[in-house]
């Protein structure tokens, strides 16, 4: 693990996007490894972290980040995938990310998984950047391997700056109407306020030393109000995903973003029903530098301490939830622990009324995410709940009171085929989507038709 020696913690930084933008072709650019090229169909399964020591960014960043003006021990990338909701990586205090890189394609400008992206990192208020990627696709680009952008650009014809340039504004403009100011991160004075824009390309590299600047930068300042942060702590995290691992059964990947978790602790953990508490039985990090989702042979290890991802080996782990907390047991007594878990358990529950839709979500935060959105649109709620759709889901919905809501709402999860069957017998209407707006916009336009 990395440690800063002063406690330091480690910022957690979620690289977040639509679809193909190029998160995870950032993360390799900056890992040096190609994650990209061993993914079936390069589409990204699952989210993973990656420690980036804070040596490697200098390396990596040049004259733009000198070691000597930070104490922090690096950063800790949480990669997520375009399909999978970034809704997930919330935490006890809301957002898990301390910061955040909102990837969009240059060319492509904003995507429906951008504006979602962008309604989740305002209502946490997460602080981020925008990493405007493929500027090496501008017709005309002369490429400056690994350089700083400013120095590429001063490279590039007038007319491969100006057609860049039309593309940024355009960003720009999407982000201001999206309630942002922002700004080239260069002429930008206050991060609080004003959201950077900055001009990357994951292929050839220029720009990513600026990117890594100005994490640094963002992130020594938004940290440092929480320095009072005990690493040394009992740990707490929030569970990315549930896993079958051979040799290991289920286990759970986490990401610790408080305290210590050492191998025999008891652990407390968010499940379908009561809480799991089990003993950690082997707890296997990846190596700096490394994939979670690829590193086969984990490294065990006695203690990890935040922020890192780290996979927790435990028996009875199979009835835990993505999205749901972990918590080490330690000077305080097992029931504490159980209660502290199920108040924030109850927290993410879902008001739900009389009448209403079925909802299925993948996770914890998702689920939460679509319950807010669905309360905007005064669509009442009668079921919510983390997985498949099931033929119980489809007996709830056949039983409603009106034909608007003999429906569920299914975003990011399979339907079982007997509740597909069931639901066509019973004339029960299924939306399945992977962006919650664009759910909630098929729905809203259903009902419109009906009503029509
Ligand atoms: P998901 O995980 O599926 O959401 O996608 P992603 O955002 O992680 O995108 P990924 O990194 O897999 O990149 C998608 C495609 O864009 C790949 O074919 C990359 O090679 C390509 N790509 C990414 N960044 C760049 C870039 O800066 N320049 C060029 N030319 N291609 C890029
Ligand atoms: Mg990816």
């Amino acid at each position: 693990t990395m440690d800063a020696g002063g406690g330091l913690r480690t910022p957690i930084v979620a690289v977040l996007g639509h679809v193909d933008h190029g998160k995870t072709s950032l993360l390799d650019k900056v890992r040096g490894s190609a994650v990209t090229s061993g993914e079936a169909g390069a589409i990204t399964q699952h989210i993973g972290a990656t420690a980036v020591p804070l040596e490697t960014i200098s390396d990596i960043a040049g004259r733009l980040v000198d070691p000597d003006d930070f104490d922090l021990p690096g950063l800790l990338f949480i990669d997520t995938p375009g399909h999978h909701s970034f809704s997930t990586l919330r935490s006890r205090g809301g957002a898990l990310a301390d910061i955040a890189v909102l990837v969009v394609d240059v060319n492509d400008g904003f995507q429906p998984q951008t504006l979602e992206a962008i309604d989740i990192l305002k209502r946490t208020q997460t602080p981020f950047i925008v990493a405007a990627n493929k500027v090496d696709t501008t017709p005309g680009w002369n490429p400056q391997p690994d350089t700083p952008i400013q120095q590429s650009l001063e490279a590039q014809s007038d007319r491969a700056e100006q057609r860049l340039n039309q593309n940024l504004y355009e960003i720009i403009g999407e982000l201001s109407d999206n309630g942002f100011s922002a700004d080239m991160y260069w002429r930008v004075q206050n991060f609080r306020g004003n959201i950077g824009v900055v001009p990357v390309s994951a292929e050839t590299g220029e720009g990513v030393p600026d990117l890594l600047a100005v994490l640094m930068g963002l992130s020594q300042r938004y940290m440092k109000e929480d320095m009072s942060i005990d690493t040394t702590g009992p740990g707490s995290g929030t569970v990315l995903e549930v896993k079958e691992e051979r040799g290991f059964g289920t286990t759970l990947d986490v990401v610790l973003y408080d305290g210590t978790i050492r191998t025999d602790d008891t652990v407390v953990v968010g499940a379908k029903n009561d809480p799991i508490v089990t003993d950690v039985r082997a707890l296997l990090q990846p190596q700096p530098l490394a994939e979670i989702r690829t590193e086969k042979r984990f490294e065990k290890v006695d203690e990890v301490s935040a922020a890192a991802g780290v996979k927790i080996a435990a028996p009875d782990l199979d009835d835990a939830l993505a999205g749901a907390p972990v918590r080490v047991v330690r000077n305080q007594s097992v029931e504490a622990v159980i209660e502290e878990v199920e108040a924030e358990l109850a927290e993410i529950e879902v008001d739900t009324a009389e009448n209403g839709v079925v909802v299925k979500a993948d996770t914890l935060g998702s689920l939460e995410a679509i319950a807010d959105a669905l309360d905007e649109a005064e669509i009442p709620i009668v079921r919510a709940e983390v997985g498949d759709v099931a033929p119980r889901d489809i007996a709830v919905a056949s039983t409603a009171d009106e034909t608007k809501h003999e429906v569920i709402l299914a975003f990011n999860v399979d339907v079982l085929p007997d509740a597909r069957r069931e639901a066509s017998d019973r004339n029960i209407r299924l939306f399945e989507d992977d962006v919650i707006y664009q759910l909630i916009d098929e729905y809203e336009a259903f009902v419109d038709e009906m009503e029509r």
